[in-house]
This record gives structure tokens, sequence and C-alpha cells, in this order.
């Protein structure tokens, strides 16, 4: 009885300026809306990051090198997600792409209304569709997030066609069941000018990813259309094994870079893009693959056909060798493994500088094939791929990559 007097009283609020409780209320709910518009104003990041084993949520490395190399991570994980805002020194978005290891992709967060919004009044308490996408829209920081979305490289013509995906978590009980699809029209039939509807994903210049969560609703662009770990036109290995071999090579900028064994070349892409300057030469039997890698690579590469157990190399011509040999699964050698590494490692061996260095990617199995034939090859680690484990092998001429070799690369 007494809430329900304090509510007609308040009805006439400004004829009563002198209510204490009342002007309380009023600031508390100025306090959150300023809040509120204080989350929404910070342009944010988030990184989706792949788990390395089910029971961890989000790959812990990843996070890191986030927090190293970009920025500040401000908020723990959302559905396998990090938050972060880029540090003053953070390189320019555009290098994001290079300096980000692990990741799968880059969102730039151009809402995020958490549930003390429904509070505030901000969201509505019991949504529907239409009413959800008002205040939703309302609250987006378009302009920001766009500018943001065109310094990641992406071509900016208005209007700009726009892909909304829409996502309700089960723990979202705030929103009533089977609202994304009537929210993802509600949504793309509000966007602003600078942006039109396109149903069709594909098509679709930016992607809108709208998740509705327990603890409010959350509206990101996707920063770049491919994902960061399969963003060469003709993917090979993932980006991150292939930095990883590159950088135990310790590559160098005007470094002379060879895979005698190079496929599709995505090692030597990553060496082209984390150290500008090398330039790189590969070498491969099987000449689609070399029509994949010349897909792959940029200018100041050299591609030959040929086998890496002849060389057409000078001796000594080589200051990195950075490779995948056969190990006998998708792979095979003719006169088996034993042979080709006796002869492919011995060519390496011949081309390499005497100060230079080789990185290979190996199996449990072929270890130690590799080491009868190499026996400077020290392991440097294991890296755990699905059902599969790879070993990264290095040859260093003073035998100190073990001591060395940065650890926390991957
Ligand atoms: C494991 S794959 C390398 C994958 C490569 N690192 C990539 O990024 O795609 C092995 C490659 O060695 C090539 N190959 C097999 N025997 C060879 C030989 N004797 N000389 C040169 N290349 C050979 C195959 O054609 C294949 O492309």
């Amino acid at each position: 009885g007494k809430a329900k007097l304090h509510k007609q009283k308040r009805l006439s609020t400004r004829a009563m300026p002198w209510c204490g409780r009342c002007n309380a209320i009023d600031a508390m709910r100025v306090l959150l809306l300023v809040a509120v518009s204080a989350v929404c104003s910070a342009l944010r990041y988030s990184a989706v990051l792949p788990s390395p084993n089910p029971r961890a949520p989000v790959n812990n490395d990843a996070r890191g090198r986030i927090r190293r190399r970009i920025g500040r991570i401000d908020k723990s994980e959302l559905g396998g997600r990090v938050f972060f805002k880029p540090g003053d020194d953070a390189p320019p978005r555009k290098e994001w792409h290079r300096v980000l290891r692990g990741p799968l992709s880059v969102r730039i967060v151009a809402a995020d209304l958490p549930s003390y919004a429904t509070r505030a009044g901000v969201l509505p308490s019991v949504p529907d569709a239409t009413n959800l996408a008002d205040a939703i829209l309302e609250h987006t920081e378009w302009s920001a997030a766009l500018d943001a979305w065109s310094a990641f490289g992406n071509a900016v013509t208005a209007p700009l066609p726009a892909h909304v995906r829409c996502k309700r978590h089960t723990t979202a009980v705030w929103a009533p069941a089977g609202i994304s699809p009537p929210l993802r029209r509600a949504l793309a039939l509000r966007l602003p000018e600078a942006l039109t509807p396109e149903p069709r994903r594909e098509r679709a210049a930016v992607e809108i990813q709208v998740t509705l969560h327990e603890e409010g609703v959350l509206v990101e662009l996707l920063a770049l259309k491919q994902r960061m770990d399969r963003d060469l036109p003709c993917p090979g290995f993932r980006r991150l094994e292939s930095y990883v071999v590159a950088q135990a090579a310790r590559i160098k900028p005007g470094d002379v870079v060879l895979d005698p064994f190079c496929g599709k070349a995505t090692f030597l892409a990553e060496a082209q893009l984390c150290w500008p300057g090398a330039s790189v030469i590969g070498v491969d039997s099987d000449p689609a693959q070399l029509d994949a890698a010349a897909n792959n690579l940029g200018s100041n590469a050299t591609l030959l056909h040929g086998s890496a157990t002849a060389l057409p190399l000078e001796d000594g011509s080589v200051d990195a060798v950075v490779s995948c040999p056969p190990f006998d699964r998708q792979y095979t050698a003719q006169d088996g493994l034993d042979a080709l590494y006796a002869k492919s490692f011995s060519e390496m061996r011949r081309v390499l500088r005497p100060t230079g260095r080789a990185s290979l990617l190996l199996d449990e199995k072929s270890l130690e094939i590799a080491q009868r034939h190499w026996p400077g090859l020290c392991v440097l680690g294991t890296m755990p791929l699905g059902p599969w484990v790879r070993t990264v092998l290095c040859a260093w001429p003073d035998g100190d990559a073990w001591e060395t070799w940065d650890r926390k690369a991957w």
C-alpha cells in the first residue's frame, strides 16, 4: 500500500520537488544511464579464441598475446571471447591481423548493454522483438564502429550491405525463447542509413552479430571477413603453426628463407607477413602445389619446381630453412623417409650459410629418423593439433636454440 501511495505521489513529482525518496530514485536512474552510456561509448573489441582442449574455455596463450601486443584485457570471456581495449602504443588496426596470433576472429563491439540496462529502463524488461530492436539500435555506436571497421582495411561504399545475425543464449532468461528470428528481421529493417539489409551472408560487406546473453546484449561487427587463422587464398597449415615454425627460425629483415618442401607455402607466407623484407624461396615437386603457393605469396618470392633432394641453389646462399617434410601421412616418400631425409637434410645443410638456422615441423614417428640424419636438430616443443601432435625441431649453429627460443610464441 505504501509503495502504491508513493507511486501515485511520484506521478506528480513535479509538484513534490522536496520528496527525498523520489530524488534518490531519479539520481540512481541518472547514474545508471550515465554508466550505460559510458559502457556503450568506449569502443572495444572482442577476439574469439580457440580452445586448445575442451575443458579450457579459451586459449590463455592467445589471451596473453592480445594483452602484450594490443592492450589491456578488460573483461573475462563470454562464449569463448575475450574483450580488450587497445593500449595507446598498440599498432595500427590494419596490422593487428599481423601481430595477433591465435584468435579466430576480431570483432568491434558496437554496443554492450549489460543487465542493469533493463533496470534503468534502457532495455525493456519484458522485451518483444520490435521494442528490443529499437532499444538496441538506439544505443549502438554505428559511426565509431564503422570507422573502426574501415580502419581494418575494409572498403566503405554507401550504403553498405549488412547481414544481421542474432543469437540468444539459453541463459538469457530475460528475453523470450524464439525471439532471435523476429529480432534479426526487426534489426535489419531498422538499420541506420549507412547500412542496407542483406539477407544473404556471403553477399554482405559487413556482418553484425547480436548476442542476447545472461548479462544483457552485445552488438559486434566482424572486423575481418576471413578467420584470422585461415586467411590465405589457398589455406594450408593454420597460421599459428606456421608462425611457430617461422618464429623458431629467427628470421631477420633481409634474410633469404627457403622451404624445400613448400607445398602451398603457408610457412613462407607467414614469414613474409611477419618479417617484411625477407625474401622467400619455395621448392616443391608438385606443380599444383606451386600454383597454390603462388596465390599465397606476395612479391619478392621465388618458386621453383624441383626436388628437395637436389636443390637448384648455391652452397651457403640461404639464411633460414622452414619446412614440413613429408612424414608418411598425407605425403609419402617413394624410397622411404630414411632416404628422403638423408638426401634432403644434407641439401639443406649445404645451402645454409654457416650462421643459418633451420626449423622443421614433424610428427612423433618421423622424429627419430630426422634426428638420425641431422644430429644437431633439437626438439623445441610439441604442439597439440586436434588428434595429432606435431613437433618443432630446430638446428642452429650455436646450439642454444632450446634456451633462447621464445616458448610463449605459441
Ligand atoms: C607436408 S607438405 C608441405 C606443406 C607446406 N609446408 C604448406 O604450407 O602447405 C609436403 C610437400 O612436400 C612435397 N614433396 C614431396 N616430396 C618432395 C620432394 N622430393 N621434393 C620437393 N617437394 C616434395 C609435396 O608435394 C608436398 O607439397
